[in-house]
């Protein structure tokens, strides 16, 4: 398989009215990447050597994320939606370039699996002119049938153009097709927009290719693999088929997952071993966790990184840039964003840690918070190796903390402090004995008075 080439056309042509939305539909995200990324990740794992991306008028947003996805992706513009089959001959400059395989694929599809797409590629392998992926759905309304003869797929039967009998079929297209290099062209070029609804249905291929005598065959598959999202209910029916696998992949993977259904991962998060995810935890995209690592319940982390035997949470936020070393511990409340928090350091409640770095072993107080931002610009605090900063201090960056040095309690600090330096930037404490009487009879004077008043 692997030293057949293959070209992957993913059609994204579609405009996505039904998604009530200002965003192209194949942008919507699930598992905290657009659609279109899942697909073309789909097309990488499963060995596209190249890849044409159909996109419609005014998609400059739907090109340049297929480009961040895939930075081979070539991409071309179907100017009218014409049908299926004018999107597929739209990329003809790719496809006149010759692959062994060419499988087309829609960029509203975004559950399907590399695998799947393998198993088409194997049938063409095999000596099948075509292969589709075929499904039985609960409810066929709408899709086209499969027409067969015996092993042999003789037609696809789109519903609007579908006879009583053939509407009876519960095989459906699924709609991804795979193509044989040699003969693709050809056979896509007889299309013709005979049909109820004038377009050019890719799905005529099928017919096309019995009367070349060449060979179509069907690839059966599960719902999830073929699931076309169109509207906003979909994308979350979406979204729980996908959680579900990944879920069931990282306990594959040793992951312990206290109760699953109340994590929520991105499709590229990473684990190590014997990480533990207590209840209600959010992963955004672009998250580690390393082994031994703990994340407590109602944490939320995106674009961060979590060291060995590290523990996270309950309740923290870590935003992106944060790059947690060795047995960090961030407890509840706090939140870090683009800071380095080195092994062993800790800020266990109630802190705010941006544009930072935390030596190692150091202890950053409840309360304590970076002052990193002076309404214009962002500036940096740098903590060095077992400082101590105390509770409720203030860090105006930019500035600098040395190793060893101390921070007392409620301190306000606008300059340096150096390597084992104790700083102490408050108002001393003043305390006059037999005060609290003196207030105290000085208080109930005045209420006397305005008593005798009224
Ligand atoms: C298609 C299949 C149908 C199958 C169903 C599965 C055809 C003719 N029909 O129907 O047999 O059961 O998928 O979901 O293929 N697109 C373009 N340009 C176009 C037309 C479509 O880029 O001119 C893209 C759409 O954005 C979409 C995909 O191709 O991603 C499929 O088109 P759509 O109109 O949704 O086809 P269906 O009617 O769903
Ligand atoms: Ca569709």
């Amino acid at each position: 398989m692997s030293e057949r080439t293959c070209l992957a056309i993913v059609l994204a042509a579609g405009e996505g009215t039904r998604m009530r939305s200002a965003r192209p539909k194949v942008l919507h995200q699930i598992a905290g990447q657009p659609m279109l990324a899942h697909v073309l990740a789909a097309v990488r794992q499963a060995g596209g050597s190249a890849v044409a991306v159909v996109v419609g008028p005014d998609a400059d947003a739907v090109s340049a994320e297929a480009s961040r996805s895939e930075p081979r992706a070539e991409l071309f513009v179907q100017r009218e939606r014409l049908g299926t089959a004018h999107a597929v001959l739209t990329a003809v400059d790719a496809l006149a370039r010759g692959a062994d395989d060419v499988l087309v694929i829609f960029g509203d599809t975004p559950l399907i699996r590399p695998q799947t797409l393998l198993r088409m590629r194997e049938a063409l392998a095999n000596g099948a002119a075509i292969a589709v992926l075929g499904f039985r759905p609960k409810d066929p309304t709408g899709y086209g049938r499969l027409v067969l003869a015996g092993d042999d797929l003789v037609a696809i039967r789109e519903e609007l153009d579908a006879t009583a009998a053939e509407r009876a079929i519960d095989l459906c297209n699924g709609g991804l097709m795979a193509f044989a290099g040699s003969t693709a062209m050809s056979i896509i070029k007889q299309i013709g927009n005979d049909n109820r609804k004038r377009e050019f249905y890719l799905t005529d291929a099928v017919a096309i290719a019995r009367t070349m005598k060449l060979k179509a065959v069907v690839i059966e598959t599960e719902e999830d693999d073929v699931r076309g999202i169109n509207t906003k209910v979909q994308l979350a029916e979406a979204e729980a088929a996908l959680q579900q696998r990944l879920r069931k992949t990282a306990m594959d993977a040793g992951v312990t997952l206290v109760a699953p259904d109340t994590v929520f991962l991105a499709a590229d998060t990473t684990f190590g071993r014997d990480v533990v995810i207590e209840p209600y935890v959010v992963f955004g995209p672009g998250v580690t966790v390393e082994d031994n690592a703990v994340i407590r319940s109602f944490s939320h982390l995106d674009h961060a990184h979590v060291g060995k035997g590290a523990l996270v949470g309950p309740y923290a936020r870590l935003r992106p840039g944060a790059k947690l070393g060795a047995d960090v511990h961030i407890g509840n409340f706090v939140e870090v964003k683009e800071s380095v928090i080195e092994d062993g350091a800790k800020a266990n409640h109630l802190a705010y840690i941006g544009d930072a770095r935390l030596g190692a072993g150091s202890n950053f107080g409840a309360g304590a918070i970076v002052c990193n931002y002076d309404g214009a610009a962002k500036h940096r605090t740098d903590i060095g190796k077992g400082a101590f900063i105390g509770s409720n201090a203030a860090l105006v960056a930019p500035v600098s903390i040395g190793d060893g040095a101390y921070v007392a309690t409620g301190s306000v600090i606008t300059q340096n402090v150096p390597a084992d330096g104790l700083a102490i930037a408050r108002e001393r404490q003043v305390v006059k004995d037999g005060g609290a009487s003196r207030i105290r009879a000085i208080k109930a004077a005045a209420k006397a008075k305005k008593g005798a008043a009224e």
